[in-house]
């Protein structure tokens, strides 16, 4: 088998199972878990309605391309979501299930494995597809850490120019998982013309692009920045969007992936041998969701209401911080962050994710130490309540 097999590290999720194995919760509390970033909202009904309306389709082979009108829509989506002036379905936009599969296969198709030093640059904290999609690519990781005394940034500055020299993609996430933050138009714009100069790819993970607080700003996209700059061909980069967070749909496994058509094209045959073309029904259901935004809204709302109760109830008590978006709270813990997190389970029954499970040590730095990561996407009681019980477990300390 490959031997770059090894190098997968296990999962936050199982390295969490084996934390909360150690310990029994109280029998009498309900377990309420903050850990996945699984929305617990209710899908839309219209989206599950063009499932079963188009359950038929189950009779004809998907293109990888998918259909046009999926495209179109999506084009349409963006267009009018990022004010961009032109964005061609044809070329520069295709269908993924999910951006999970869509970001691992990207980077498969884009690292140049005869280049034997080749770096994938990530945030850390970070999703942990981007490492162990990089080490299956042939290339080597190099993480920046997102610390609080940059907002949550890497500083991109303090990067060595060879390292960016033998970096061949660099992976953005915003608003970013777990801290929340957003990039800002200055940022995207000097990380453009950083890839320009040092011609590498810039890969954005925007798939919690939806979800911030009502009444701020929509949060920025690179393509968005790219268009401000004129460069209406995106050349360089890419953007991932999925349905999972925006629209409860993480059964669905729909997003897309959108920007160069100059990496788009190698990227759509490359797509055809892995055979991940999205099924029609599953399509039909996603131009239903791209097409409406009251859901959204609504959701959004839903998520406004948790972040406000949660942070009344647990500021007095934690330093915690509203996050620019996304639904986590990424929150400094008094005590080491797994025994926070082993505690928290034992004394109370909710579960929070240990930061460090998201975050490599680097030249003696881990970002996610003494952190924890809460995901509010249980409903709003719920939430609350998992609140006052993680307030009375560090009253208890
Ligand atoms: C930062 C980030 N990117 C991508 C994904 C994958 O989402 P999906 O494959 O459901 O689109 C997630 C899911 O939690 C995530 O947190």
């Amino acid at each position: 088998m490959n031997p770059d097999l090894s190098k997968l590290q296990p999962y936050p999720f199982e390295k969490l199972a084996q934390l909360k194995a150690a310990v029994t919760p109280p029998a009498g509390l309900p377990h309420i878990a903050l850990s996945i970033g699984e929305p617990q909202h209710p899908s839309p009904a219209f989206v599950q309605q063009a499932m079963i309306d188009n359950i038929s389709r189950l009779e004809n082979y998907p293109t990888t391309k998918g259909l046009p009108e999926l495209s179109s829509t999506i084009a349409n989506w963006l267009q009018r979501r990022f004010t961009l002036e032109t964005i061609d379905p044809v070329t520069q936009v295709i269908p993924v299930n999910g951006t999970r599969e869509a970001i691992f296969a990207f980077t498969q198709a884009a690292v140049d494995r005869s280049q034997p030093d080749a770096l994938v640059v990530s945030p850390n904290p970070f999703y942990q597809i981007y490492e162990g999609a990089a080490y299956l690519a042939g290339a080597t990781p190099y993480f920046l850490p997102c610390l609080a005394a940059n907002n949550f940034h890497p500083d991109y500055k303090a990067v060595p120019a060879d390292v960016w020299e033998r970096c061949q993609l660099l992976f953005l996430c915003s608003p970013g998982n777990p801290t929340g933050a957003v990039l800002s138009f200055e940022q995207f714009a000097e990380l453009i013309e950083l890839a320009d100069r040092h011609n590498f790819i810039l890969a954005s993970d925007e798939c919690y692009s939806e979800i911030y607080v009502d009444g701020k700003e929509a949060p920025m996209g690179l393509l968005e920045a790219c268009a401000r700059m004129g460069r209406h061909d995106y050349k360089n980069c890419v953007v991932f969007h999925s349905l999972s967070k925006r629209s409860n749909l993480p059964g669905l496994r729909s997003g897309f992936i959108a920007g160069d058509a100059a990496l788009l094209k190698p990227f759509l045959l490359y797509r055809t041998y892995h055979g991940c073309a999205m099924p029609l029904q599953t399509q039909l259901a996603s131009i239903a969701a791209w097409n409406d935004e009251q859901h959204v809204a609504e959701n959004r709302d839903l998520y406004t209401q948790k972040f406000r109760a949660v942070l009344d109830i647990l500021s007095p008590v934690l330093p915690v911080q509203q996050t620019d978006a996304s639904f986590y709270l990424w929150v400094e813990t008094p005590i080491n962050e797994e025994t926070f997190a082993q505690q928290l389970f034992a004394q109370q029954n909710v579960t929070v994710l240990p930061g460090s499970y998201l975050s490599r040590t680097v030249n003696d730095i881990n970002p996610g130490k003494n952190r924890v990561r809460m995901a509010l996407v249980a409903g709003v009681d719920e939430c609350i309540e998992a609140a006052q019980r993680i307030r009375a477990f560090v009253e208890s300390l």
